[in-house]
């Protein structure tokens, strides 16, 4: 069957499409998507299934993921194990896990070129989690930040499974022994994590693992700024300054209609406030050369009105939105779809776990 059932034309997605290919960012250090052998590099990252996408993490991670899966062979698993280190209720798992496939996939992520899979589906990473975990020292878990935060949050569910979160995390990445995990920056301490004990692997039953390193094509992420003017968009922080891929066209059209403003300039060529500079800046993000370039020209010569601004980034962003999110929906409606999408990936994912873990075994001496 083929998994570009949804081809991205068809709910209008093309002038998304394009601009992706046509962004004339700086892609500054691409490692060479092939090694020496010719073969391709290994990319894996995975994505918690909690909730909703938003703006930030399509231009912060997904849109990467769609030029990756071109150039390396990619592993991307929802994990679902993780979330039950803070979720051990998995009524909503399912619903879950299906929203962010769809989301992903709606967004240009193609099964038929990555590995999109469930990390519940591969049953060699507990293997894998478990060897890790005699090599990974109580104290260093404790030491790290996002146990920390979580102890803090939650002190009645303090499990060992939390405090090992780092060790599955290695695991999921070191099966395939992926070189290259494109995350940001508040994964960067599990990263490390994952090179000692793949390192510490190594040392102890001989070379198996390459050093996974976080890669993302832009040296600086892409960050996408909140409407009210502070920090960036956030899943958890202020909803309603943060576009969602499943937010309705009004509901857009509001957001983006709140974003703060003031009086406007009273001298030519002022420099911009924070909060301004953020709308120009997501402007940039959907709307066209022109429109900038006409709002920019308003501001410096003090005759900009915000108002209209506001009204045309809004009509911008639902052009962008719009498309992804009826895609999405439609996917969603296809259990069927989402189910083969994910035996496929899964199918992929063993292919690379099950050669790795033979390696490990027999480096381990676990071959009577
Ligand atoms: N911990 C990651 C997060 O919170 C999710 C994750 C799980 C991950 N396994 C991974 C990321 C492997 C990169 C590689 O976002």
């Amino acid at each position: 069957m083929s998994f570009s059932k949804f081809p991205l034309w068809e709910t209008g997605g093309f002038s998304y499409l394009r601009r992706l290919m046509n962004s004339k960012e700086e892609i500054a250090k691409v490692p060479a998507g092939k090694n020496e052998a010719g073969s391709k590099q290994i990319v894996m990252s995975g994505i918690r299934p909690t909730g909703f996408l938003h703006l930030g993490n399509y231009f912060g991670a997904i849109r990467n993921y769609v030029r990756m899966q071109e150039d390396f062979e990619c592993y991307f698993m929802v994990a679902d194990l993780h979330s039950l280190t803070t979720h051990p209720d998995t009524k909503e798992l399912k619903s879950n896990v299906h929203r962010v496939l769809a989301e992903n996939i709606a967004c240009g992520l193609d099964p038929d070129k990555a590995a999109f899979y469930c990390q519940s589906h591969i049953y060699e990473t507990s293997e894998l989690y478990l060897y890790l975990n005699m090599l990974a020292y109580i104290g260093e878990l404790e030491k790290t930040v996002t146990f920390k935060d979580k102890v803090r949050q939650h002190p009645e569910n303090i499990n060992a499974g939390l405090l090992t979160y780092p060790v599955l995390q290695t695991a999921d990445i070191i099966l395939h022994r992926a070189k290259f995990v494109p995350v940001g920056k508040d994964q960067e301490q599990h990263l490390e994590m994952a090179r000692n004990f793949a390192n510490r692997f190594n040392h102890r039953y001989g070379e198996v693992f390459p050093e996974p390193v976080a890669f993302n094509y832009n040296q600086e992420l892409v960050k996408v700024p909140s409407l009210d003017g502070s920090g960036k968009m956030s899943k958890s922080e202020n909803q309603l300054a943060t576009l969602f891929l499943a937010d309705e066209d009004d509901m857009i059209r509001k957001k983006v209609m709140k974003a703060k403003t003031d009086g406007g300039p009273t001298e030519a060529n002022s420099v911009k406030p924070d909060y301004i500079e953020n709308i120009f800046g997501l402007m940039k993000l959907v709307s066209t050369e022109d429109v900038l370039q006409k709002f920019d020209a308003d501001y410096n010569n003090c005759t900009i009105r915000y108002g209209d601004m506001k009204k045309q980034l809004g009509e911008d962003m639902v052009n962008f939105i719009a498309p992804i999110r009826n895609r999405v929906n439609s996917i969603l409606q296809d259990e069927k779809y989402l189910k083969d999408v994910m035996e496929k990936g899964a199918e992929k994912a063993r292919v690379s776990a099950q050669k790795t873990m033979k390696l490990v075994r027999e480096a381990m001496g676990l071959t009577y």
